[in-house]
Protein backbone atom coordinates (compact mmCIF):
# COMPACT_ATOMS: atom_id res chain seq x y z
CA UNK A 1 0.00 0.00 0.00
CA UNK A 2 0.69 3.62 -0.27
CA UNK A 3 3.51 2.68 -3.02
CA UNK A 4 4.65 5.73 -5.44
CA UNK A 5 6.42 3.47 -8.09
CA UNK A 6 7.48 5.69 -11.36
CA UNK A 7 5.65 8.67 -9.88
CA UNK A 8 7.61 11.90 -10.44
CA UNK A 9 6.96 13.71 -7.58
CA UNK A 10 8.31 17.64 -7.00
CA UNK A 11 8.44 19.11 -2.98
CA UNK A 12 9.44 22.47 -2.52
CA UNK A 13 11.26 23.88 0.05
CA UNK A 14 12.57 19.98 0.66
CA UNK A 15 15.92 20.53 2.00
CA UNK A 16 14.63 20.67 5.43
CA UNK A 17 12.10 20.12 7.79
CA UNK A 18 8.59 18.93 6.94
CA UNK A 19 9.72 18.75 3.15
CA UNK A 20 12.88 16.74 3.46
CA UNK A 21 10.51 14.09 5.32
CA UNK A 22 8.54 14.00 2.84
CA UNK A 23 10.85 14.13 0.10
CA UNK A 24 12.53 11.19 2.00
CA UNK A 25 9.32 9.32 1.84
CA UNK A 26 8.37 9.56 -1.12
CA UNK A 27 11.73 7.90 -2.61
CA UNK A 28 11.19 4.91 -0.26
CA UNK A 29 7.99 4.50 -1.63
CA UNK A 30 9.53 4.31 -5.39
CA UNK A 31 9.19 7.90 -6.54
CA UNK A 32 11.61 10.19 -8.29
CA UNK A 33 12.05 13.46 -6.17
CA UNK A 34 12.73 16.74 -7.54
CA UNK A 35 14.38 18.45 -4.54
CA UNK A 36 13.29 22.07 -4.87
CA UNK A 37 15.19 24.72 -2.01
CA UNK A 38 16.23 28.37 -2.90
CA UNK A 39 19.11 26.47 -0.75
CA UNK A 40 20.85 24.53 -3.15
CA UNK A 41 23.12 23.25 -0.57
CA UNK A 42 20.67 22.13 1.32
CA UNK A 43 18.88 20.42 -1.41
CA UNK A 44 21.81 18.46 -2.76
CA UNK A 45 22.14 17.02 0.87
CA UNK A 46 19.09 15.52 0.74
CA UNK A 47 19.42 14.00 -3.00
CA UNK A 48 22.57 12.44 -1.40
CA UNK A 49 20.52 11.20 1.79
CA UNK A 50 18.28 9.89 -1.01
CA UNK A 51 20.96 8.27 -3.03
CA UNK A 52 22.72 6.61 -0.25
CA UNK A 53 19.59 4.64 0.30
CA UNK A 54 19.12 3.72 -3.49
CA UNK A 55 16.48 6.16 -4.41
CA UNK A 56 16.10 8.04 -7.06
CA UNK A 57 16.38 12.08 -6.95
CA UNK A 58 17.62 15.16 -8.18
CA UNK A 59 18.46 19.07 -6.84
CA UNK A 60 16.69 22.17 -7.92
CA UNK A 61 17.11 25.92 -6.94
CA UNK A 62 13.97 26.98 -6.73
CA UNK A 63 12.37 30.35 -5.25
CA UNK A 64 8.78 29.44 -5.29
CA UNK A 65 8.14 33.29 -5.24
CA UNK A 66 9.83 33.96 -8.76
CA UNK A 67 7.73 33.63 -11.71
CA UNK A 68 10.15 32.87 -14.41
CA UNK A 69 11.91 30.30 -12.42
CA UNK A 70 9.18 29.08 -11.70
CA UNK A 71 7.87 28.62 -15.16
CA UNK A 72 11.15 27.63 -16.44
CA UNK A 73 12.03 24.98 -13.75
CA UNK A 74 8.33 23.62 -14.09
CA UNK A 75 8.82 23.48 -18.01
CA UNK A 76 12.69 21.96 -18.07
CA UNK A 77 11.11 18.91 -15.61
CA UNK A 78 8.74 18.18 -17.95
CA UNK A 79 10.87 18.03 -21.00
CA UNK A 80 13.40 15.93 -18.51
CA UNK A 81 10.34 13.58 -17.28
CA UNK A 82 7.55 13.92 -19.87
CA UNK A 83 5.18 14.21 -16.60
CA UNK A 84 4.88 15.20 -12.82
CA UNK A 85 2.39 12.89 -10.71
CA UNK A 86 2.57 15.22 -7.49
CA UNK A 87 3.27 18.64 -6.15
CA UNK A 88 3.76 18.99 -2.81
CA UNK A 89 4.05 22.54 -2.07
CA UNK A 90 5.48 23.04 1.40
CA UNK A 91 8.24 25.90 0.76
CA UNK A 92 6.83 28.19 3.78
CA UNK A 93 8.52 31.22 6.24
CA UNK A 94 7.09 32.89 9.41
CA UNK A 95 6.45 36.43 10.71
CA UNK A 96 5.92 36.87 14.39
CA UNK A 97 3.09 39.89 14.58
CA UNK A 98 0.10 40.92 15.09
CA UNK A 99 -1.19 43.91 12.73
CA UNK A 100 0.31 46.95 14.30
CA UNK A 101 3.79 44.67 14.79
CA UNK A 102 3.51 43.91 10.65
CA UNK A 103 5.08 46.18 8.09
CA UNK A 104 4.63 45.73 4.18
CA UNK A 105 7.76 44.30 3.60
CA UNK A 106 7.01 41.51 6.52
CA UNK A 107 2.91 40.80 4.54
CA UNK A 108 5.41 40.78 1.38
CA UNK A 109 7.24 38.44 2.04
CA UNK A 110 5.36 36.40 3.88
CA UNK A 111 2.94 36.21 1.59
CA UNK A 112 5.30 35.92 -1.67
CA UNK A 113 6.37 32.62 -0.20
CA UNK A 114 3.22 31.27 1.09
CA UNK A 115 0.42 31.76 -0.90
CA UNK A 116 1.95 33.72 -3.96
CA UNK A 117 4.70 31.07 -3.78
CA UNK A 118 1.68 27.83 -3.68
CA UNK A 119 -0.13 29.63 -6.73
CA UNK A 120 2.91 29.57 -9.00
CA UNK A 121 4.13 26.59 -8.45
CA UNK A 122 0.11 24.97 -8.56
CA UNK A 123 -0.37 26.82 -11.79
CA UNK A 124 2.27 25.51 -13.33
CA UNK A 125 1.78 22.17 -12.01
CA UNK A 126 -2.01 22.31 -13.23
CA UNK A 127 -1.08 23.50 -16.46
CA UNK A 128 1.22 20.11 -16.75
CA UNK A 129 -1.35 17.55 -15.22
CA UNK A 130 -4.26 19.09 -17.78
CA UNK A 131 -1.94 18.30 -20.57
CA UNK A 132 -0.91 14.62 -19.44
CA UNK A 133 -4.68 13.65 -19.45
CA UNK A 134 -6.08 10.95 -18.60
CA UNK A 135 -3.85 10.61 -15.84
CA UNK A 136 -4.19 13.77 -14.02
CA UNK A 137 -2.05 14.49 -10.80
CA UNK A 138 -2.17 15.49 -7.16
CA UNK A 139 -1.11 18.30 -5.54
CA UNK A 140 -0.63 18.22 -1.27
CA UNK A 141 -0.14 21.61 -0.03
CA UNK A 142 1.55 22.44 3.71
CA UNK A 143 -0.97 24.97 5.04
CA UNK A 144 -1.25 25.35 9.05
CA UNK A 145 -3.45 25.19 11.80
CA UNK A 146 -2.92 29.09 11.80
CA UNK A 147 -5.02 29.54 8.64
CA UNK A 148 -7.70 27.87 10.42
CA UNK A 149 -7.26 29.33 14.06
CA UNK A 150 -6.21 32.57 15.39
CA UNK A 151 -3.06 31.81 16.68
CA UNK A 152 -1.33 34.82 18.87
CA UNK A 153 0.83 37.73 16.91
CA UNK A 154 0.80 35.63 13.35
CA UNK A 155 -1.10 37.76 11.56
CA UNK A 156 0.37 37.47 7.86
CA UNK A 157 1.50 34.04 8.63
CA UNK A 158 -2.63 33.01 9.25
CA UNK A 159 -3.37 34.92 5.92
CA UNK A 160 -1.32 33.11 3.69
CA UNK A 161 -2.09 29.81 5.10
CA UNK A 162 -5.91 30.63 4.88
CA UNK A 163 -4.65 31.28 1.23
CA UNK A 164 -3.41 27.90 0.47
CA UNK A 165 -6.20 26.29 2.11
CA UNK A 166 -8.72 28.33 -0.27
CA UNK A 167 -6.47 28.08 -3.41
CA UNK A 168 -6.40 23.60 -2.60
CA UNK A 169 -9.97 24.00 -2.29
CA UNK A 170 -10.68 25.86 -5.55
CA UNK A 171 -7.72 23.61 -7.51
CA UNK A 172 -9.79 20.54 -6.45
CA UNK A 173 -13.09 21.96 -7.91
CA UNK A 174 -12.08 23.34 -10.50
CA UNK A 175 -10.14 20.35 -11.67
CA UNK A 176 -11.81 17.36 -11.14
CA UNK A 177 -12.70 16.82 -14.07
CA UNK A 178 -9.42 16.33 -15.40
CA UNK A 179 -8.40 13.85 -12.73
CA UNK A 180 -6.47 16.55 -10.58
CA UNK A 181 -6.65 16.03 -6.25
CA UNK A 182 -5.94 19.01 -4.23
CA UNK A 183 -5.52 18.56 -0.57
CA UNK A 184 -4.17 20.58 2.31
CA UNK A 185 -2.79 19.34 5.48
CA UNK A 186 -2.26 21.62 8.48
CA UNK A 187 0.20 21.31 11.22
CA UNK A 188 0.20 21.91 14.18
CA UNK A 189 3.49 22.97 15.64
CA UNK A 190 6.28 20.84 14.57
CA UNK A 191 9.68 20.54 15.61
CA UNK A 192 11.67 21.50 12.92
CA UNK A 193 14.62 23.75 11.73
CA UNK A 194 11.60 26.56 11.43
CA UNK A 195 10.52 25.95 15.27
CA UNK A 196 14.09 26.32 16.53
CA UNK A 197 14.74 29.11 14.11
CA UNK A 198 11.76 31.18 15.62
CA UNK A 199 12.77 30.13 19.38
CA UNK A 200 16.33 31.44 18.48
CA UNK A 201 15.17 34.84 17.21
CA UNK A 202 12.39 35.85 19.26
CA UNK A 203 13.41 34.11 23.10
CA UNK A 204 16.76 33.94 22.38
CA UNK A 205 17.00 33.98 26.73
CA UNK A 206 14.46 31.52 27.42
CA UNK A 207 14.29 28.99 24.85
CA UNK A 208 13.70 25.61 26.96
CA UNK A 209 11.24 27.46 28.96
CA UNK A 210 9.56 28.57 24.81
CA UNK A 211 10.21 24.99 23.78
CA UNK A 212 8.12 23.34 26.65
CA UNK A 213 5.06 25.62 25.87
CA UNK A 214 5.05 24.88 22.55
CA UNK A 215 4.93 21.26 23.85
CA UNK A 216 2.46 21.77 25.90
CA UNK A 217 0.01 23.95 23.34
CA UNK A 218 -0.99 20.68 22.37
CA UNK A 219 -3.31 18.49 24.46
CA UNK A 220 -1.57 15.30 23.16
CA UNK A 221 1.12 17.13 25.43
CA UNK A 222 4.30 17.49 23.02
CA UNK A 223 5.44 18.94 19.19
CA UNK A 224 4.70 17.21 16.16
CA UNK A 225 7.61 15.16 13.99
CA UNK A 226 8.15 15.68 10.42
CA UNK A 227 7.29 12.03 9.84
CA UNK A 228 4.01 12.36 11.43
CA UNK A 229 3.19 14.97 8.38
CA UNK A 230 5.29 12.91 5.71
CA UNK A 231 3.23 10.09 6.59
CA UNK A 232 -0.33 12.30 5.94
CA UNK A 233 1.79 13.61 2.41
CA UNK A 234 2.07 10.23 1.41
CA UNK A 235 -1.55 9.01 1.82
CA UNK A 236 -2.58 12.10 0.33
CA UNK A 237 -0.36 11.67 -2.88
CA UNK A 238 -0.95 7.87 -3.11
CA UNK A 239 -3.50 6.13 -5.36
CA UNK A 240 -5.09 4.82 -2.15
CA UNK A 241 -6.86 8.75 -1.89
CA UNK A 242 -8.32 8.39 -4.81
CA UNK A 243 -11.69 9.34 -3.14
CA UNK A 244 -9.80 12.97 -1.42
CA UNK A 245 -9.62 15.64 -2.82
CA UNK A 246 -10.59 19.29 -1.71
CA UNK A 247 -9.95 18.18 1.93
CA UNK A 248 -8.14 19.65 4.98
CA UNK A 249 -6.68 17.33 6.93
CA UNK A 250 -5.53 18.55 10.53
CA UNK A 251 -2.81 17.00 11.70
CA UNK A 252 -2.14 18.71 15.38
CA UNK A 253 -2.32 16.66 18.69
CA UNK A 254 -5.53 17.74 19.49
CA UNK A 255 -4.76 21.26 19.81
CA UNK A 256 -7.70 22.47 16.95
CA UNK A 257 -9.98 20.03 18.84
CA UNK A 258 -9.98 22.43 22.05
N1 LIG B 1 7.16 23.45 11.77
C1 LIG B 1 5.92 23.75 12.10
O1 LIG B 1 5.57 23.83 13.29
C2 LIG B 1 4.89 23.99 11.04
C3 LIG B 1 3.54 24.02 11.42
C4 LIG B 1 2.56 24.23 10.45
C5 LIG B 1 2.93 24.39 9.13
N2 LIG B 1 4.24 24.36 8.78
C6 LIG B 1 4.58 24.57 7.38
O2 LIG B 1 5.31 23.48 6.91
C7 LIG B 1 6.18 23.91 5.86
C8 LIG B 1 7.60 23.45 6.15
O3 LIG B 1 7.99 23.99 7.39
P1 LIG B 1 9.27 23.44 8.19
O4 LIG B 1 8.94 23.58 9.62
O5 LIG B 1 9.71 22.15 7.65
O6 LIG B 1 10.30 24.61 7.79
P2 LIG B 1 11.89 24.63 7.53
O7 LIG B 1 12.30 26.05 7.75
O8 LIG B 1 12.58 23.56 8.27
O9 LIG B 1 11.96 24.30 5.97
C9 LIG B 1 11.45 25.20 5.02
C10 LIG B 1 12.24 25.04 3.74
O10 LIG B 1 11.68 25.94 2.77
C11 LIG B 1 12.74 26.55 2.07
N3 LIG B 1 12.29 27.83 1.50
C12 LIG B 1 12.05 28.99 2.16
N4 LIG B 1 11.71 29.93 1.29
C13 LIG B 1 11.72 29.37 0.05
C14 LIG B 1 11.45 29.84 -1.25
N5 LIG B 1 11.13 31.13 -1.46
N6 LIG B 1 11.55 28.99 -2.28
C15 LIG B 1 11.90 27.70 -2.07
N7 LIG B 1 12.20 27.20 -0.87
C16 LIG B 1 12.10 28.03 0.19
C17 LIG B 1 13.84 26.73 3.09
O11 LIG B 1 15.11 26.90 2.47
C18 LIG B 1 13.73 25.43 3.88
O12 LIG B 1 14.55 24.43 3.34
C19 LIG B 1 6.02 25.43 5.78
O13 LIG B 1 5.10 25.75 4.76
C20 LIG B 1 5.44 25.79 7.13
O14 LIG B 1 4.67 26.97 7.10
C21 LIG B 1 5.23 24.17 9.70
Amino acid sequence: MFRLDHKIALVTGSGSGIGREIALLYARQGAHVIIADIQQDAASRVVDEITAEDGHAQAVQLNVNDEAQVQSVLAQLAQQHGRLDILVNNAGVSHVGNILETSLDDWDRVMGVNARGVFLCAREAVRQMVAQQPQGGVIVNIASVAGMIAVDRRLPYGASKGAVISITRSIAMDFVQQKIRANAICPGTVHTPFVEGFLKKNFPQSMDEERKKLHARQPIGRMGEPAEIASAALYLASDEAAFVTGSTLVIDGGWTAK
